[in-house]
């Protein structure tokens, strides 16, 4: 573990994943940190680990999507994180797949809760808290997806949920920054976890990132304090699709137009 730094963060999801790579890493550099999760055993595991290596870790067992018990916990949180939390990320989050998109099932609706009301949860969590201190970072986990301009068979729950995410953080950025609160917004492609199994990566395997690799590259998103896309290939290729079908629909418009008016 590195030097203790005096400096604090709270994780959610922090159990598995990108989160639990966050985590560990978070404490290395000298970070206190909290976790929080439904499932308590990856949580005790985490908080082991780093309190094995010198650090200090808590967690907390809790559902993001109930606001009040999510405010309880961050709020016994911070008293064991001493009163202070320098840093917020908000990782928690859910995929599903929806093969025909049809009406929202009640997993979709699970994806829609989870990655948009309970992002908005946890701001609403830690904002009391940072704006009291005058300082204070938050990050929120969304994903590459959330650019996605076209239907993706299957994702397209999971896709807008992101989208949405992003635009939130974007919107409670502007209004945060005079209690000395900044928000950054991390939207990383495809990480081998629990959620993308690299056997199911299918063509993405190869951008398939590590979480530990993918969680260094965030670190240094947290430090400058600015939001991040990565990996730019998957980036650029995703925007030359938008621009490709953008083109596309302003053509055949065209077309219906003339047609209309010959
Ligand atoms: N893997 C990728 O390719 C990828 C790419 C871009 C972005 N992301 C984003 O990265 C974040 C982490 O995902 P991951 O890949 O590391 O997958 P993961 O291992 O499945 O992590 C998701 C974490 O969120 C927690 N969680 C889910 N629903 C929750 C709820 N209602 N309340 C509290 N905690 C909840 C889960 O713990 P419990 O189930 O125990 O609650 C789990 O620890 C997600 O937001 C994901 O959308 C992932």
């Amino acid at each position: 573990m590195g030097k203790a730094t005096g400096k604090t963060a709270i994780i959610t999801g922090g159990g598995t994943g990108l989160g639990r790579a966050l985590t560990t890493l978070l404490a290395k550099e000298g970070y206190s940190v909290a976790v929080i999760a439904r499932s308590e055993e990856p949580l005790r595991d985490v908080c082991a680990e780093v309190v094995e290596q010198g650090g200090r870790a808590f967690y907390r067992s809790c559902d993001i999507t109930d606001a009040e018990a999510l405010r309880v916990s961050v709020h016994e949180l911070v008293g064991e994180l001493d009163g202070r939390l320098d840093l917020m990320i908000i990782n928690a989050g859910m995929i599903g797949f929806s093969k025909q998109e049809r009406l929202p099932s009640e997993k979709m609706r699970q994806v829609l809760q989870t990655n948009i009301m309970g992002s908005v949860a946890s701001l609403h969590a830690v904002i009391p808290q940072m704006a009291q201190q005058g300082f204070g970072q938050i990050v929120g986990i969304s994903s590459l997806g959330a650019f996605f301009r076209w239907p993706v068979g299957g994702l397209s729950y999971y896709y807008t949920s992101k989208r949405c995410m992003s635009l939130l953080l974007g919107t409670y950025r502007r209004h945060l920054r005079v209690h000395g609160i900044s928000v950054s917004i991390m939207h990383p492609g495809w990480i081998e976890t629990a959620m993308v199994p690299k056997a199911e990566s299918g063509k993405m395997s190869e951008y398939l990132d590590t979480p530990e690799s993918a969680a260094r590259k965030i670190m240094n998103g947290v430090e400058a304090k600015k939001d991040l896309i990565f990996p730019w290939p998957l980036f650029i290729q995703i925007q030359r699709r938008n621009l490709f079908l953008f083109f596309r629909t302003l053509l055949q418009k065209g077309l219906r137009m003339g047609k209309r008016s010959a």
